[in-house]
C-alpha cells in the first residue's frame, strides 16, 4: 500500500495542469508548513530565523516543467537573485539547484551555459552551489555537467542517491567533491535501483560510513532518527571530526530533532524551498511519507484561528481524508 500511495503522489506531482493551477493559488493545502514563502524577502526572513538558531541553510527556488528557454532563463535570474540576497544580507546559506530548472530538458549546452553564469556569481560571493539529483532519466547528464563545472570551480557539489546500484562507484569517482547523501526520492526501475526500504537503508548506511572515512565534506540528508543515531555512534567510534560533515533536513520537518542536533554540537543545514512553483515539491513530500497528509487535512479543515472551515472545501476535505484513511488503514 505504501507503494500505491507513493505512486499516487508522484503521479500528482507530475500533473502539469495542477502545477500550473497551484502557481496561481499561492501556498495552499498546508504547503506553508514546508515551503518558506513564495518570494525572496520572505525566504530570507526564514533563513535569518534559522541562522539565529545556529542552523545553516541551503535554498532552493522551486521550479518544475521547464521546457523552454525563456522559463529556464527566468529560473537562472531567480537563482542569481537568491545569490545576491545571500551576499547582501550575509546569510549563512548556500543554494541548491535542479538542472531541469535551468534548461536541461531544453538543451544540454544551454543548461551548461546557464550554470556557468550562476557559478561565476556564486564564486565571486564564495557561495557553495549544490546540484540536486533528479530522476534517473537525468542522471548521466547531471553528472556530466557537474564534472564540467568542477573543472573550473571548487564551490560545486551534488547529491548521491542510496537507492541506485551505481552510487558506490560514482561516489568513489566524485570522492574529492562535497556531496549530499540521501536515500533517493523518485520511483526508479528495478534494473537500476534497490526497491525495498531495508536494502536502501542498508546501502545508505554503508555509503555514509565509506564517505565519512574519506576527506571531503559530507551532508547526511535524512529525517530518519535510526540512521542519524547510527551515524552519531560511528562518528564517535571512529574519532571523525564534527567539522567534516553535517546533518541536513527539509524545512518544516522534525524541527525539534533539527534543533536538538544543533544543541549536541553537530553542524546542521536546513533545506529551504521557496517560490510560486511549490506544488510538485509538496506532492513529493506526501509521496515519501503519507503521514504528511496531516498538513493537508488540517489546512483544508481548519481556519487559522482553529475553527472548522465550511462550504465547498468540505468536499475536498472528505476526499483528502478518504485517501489518508485508505493509506493509513492498510499500512
Ligand atoms: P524515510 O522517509 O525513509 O523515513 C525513515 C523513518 O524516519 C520513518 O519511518 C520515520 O520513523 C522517521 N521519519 C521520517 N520523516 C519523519 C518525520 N517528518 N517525522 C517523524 N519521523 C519521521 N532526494 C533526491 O532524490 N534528490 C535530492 O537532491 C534530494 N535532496 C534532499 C535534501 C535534503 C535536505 C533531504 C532531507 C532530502 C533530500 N532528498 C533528495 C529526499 C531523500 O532522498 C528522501 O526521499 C527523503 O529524505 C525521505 O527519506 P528519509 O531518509 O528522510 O527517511
Amino acid at each position: 500500500m505504501a507503494n500505491i500511495s507513493k505512486d499516487f503522489f508522484i503521479y500528482l506531482s507530475k500533473n502539469k495542469l495542477l502545477n500550473e493551477a497551484a502557481k496561481k493559488w499561492g501556498l495552499k493545502l498546508g504547503a506553508a508548513r514546508v515551503v518558506a514563502g513564495t518570494d525572496v524577502p520572505t525566504m530570507a526572513e526564514s533563513v535569518k530565523r534559522l541562522n539565529a538558531k545556529g542552523i545553516s541553510c541551503t535554498v532552493d527556488h522551486l521550479g518544475e516543467f521547464v521546457y523552454d528557454r525563456d522559463e529556464a532563463l527566468e529560473a537562472k535570474e531567480n537563482c542569481l537573485a537568491v545569490l545576491h540576497k545571500i551576499n547582501e544580507e550575509k546569510l549563512d546559506c548556500h543554494v541548491s539547484i535542479k538542472l531541469t530548472q535551468v534548461g536541461l530538458d531544453v538543451d544540454y549546452d544551454f543548461c551548461l551555459e546557464n550554470m556557468l553564469d550562476i557559478m561565476a556569481v556564486a564564486k565571486e560571493y564564495n557561495i557553495f552551489v549544490n546540484i540536486d539529483m533528479e530522476d534517473y532519466a537525468h542522471y548521466d547528464q547531471t553528472i556530466e555537467i557537474l564534472k564540467e563545472l568542477a573543472k573550473q570551480y571548487d564551490n560545486i557539489g551534488t547529491v548521491m542517491q542510496a537507492y541506485l546500484f551505481r552510487t558506490e562507484e560514482d561516489m568513489h569517482d566524485l570522492r574529492d567533491l562535497r556531496l549530499r547523501l540521501v536515500k533517493g526520492a523518485y520511483k526508479e526501475d528495478e534494473s537500476v535501483s534497490y526497491q525495498t526500504k531495508e536494502e536502501i537503508d542498508e546501502n545508505y548506511l554503508k555509503l555514509i560510513k565509506q564517505r565519512l572515512l574519506g576527506n571531503a565534506f559530507t551532508s547526511i540528508a535524512t529525517h530518519d532518527h535510526r540512521i542519524i543515531n547510527e551515524v552519531k555512534q560511528f562518528v564517535k567510534d571512529n574519532h571523525i571530526a564534527k567539522e567534516s560533515f553535517e546533518f541536513q533536513m527539509l524545512y518544516g520537518f522534525r524541527t525539534g530533532l533539527q534543533e536538538s542536533l544543533v544543541g549536541e554540537g553537530y553542524q546542521f543545514c536546513t533545506y529551504v524551498p521557496f517560490g510560486k512553483d511549490w506544488y510538485g515539491y509538496f506532492m513529493r513530500r506526501l509521496a515519501e511519507r503519507p503521514q504528511n497528509l496531516n498538513f493537508l487535512v488540517k489546512d483544508m479543515t481548519l481556519n487559522e484561528d482553529g475553527t472548522v472551515k465550511k462550504g465547498p472545501i468540505i468536499a475536498g476535505t472528505a476526499l483528502a481524508s478518504f485517501i489518508a484513511w485508505r493509506i493509513l488503514r492498510k499500512k
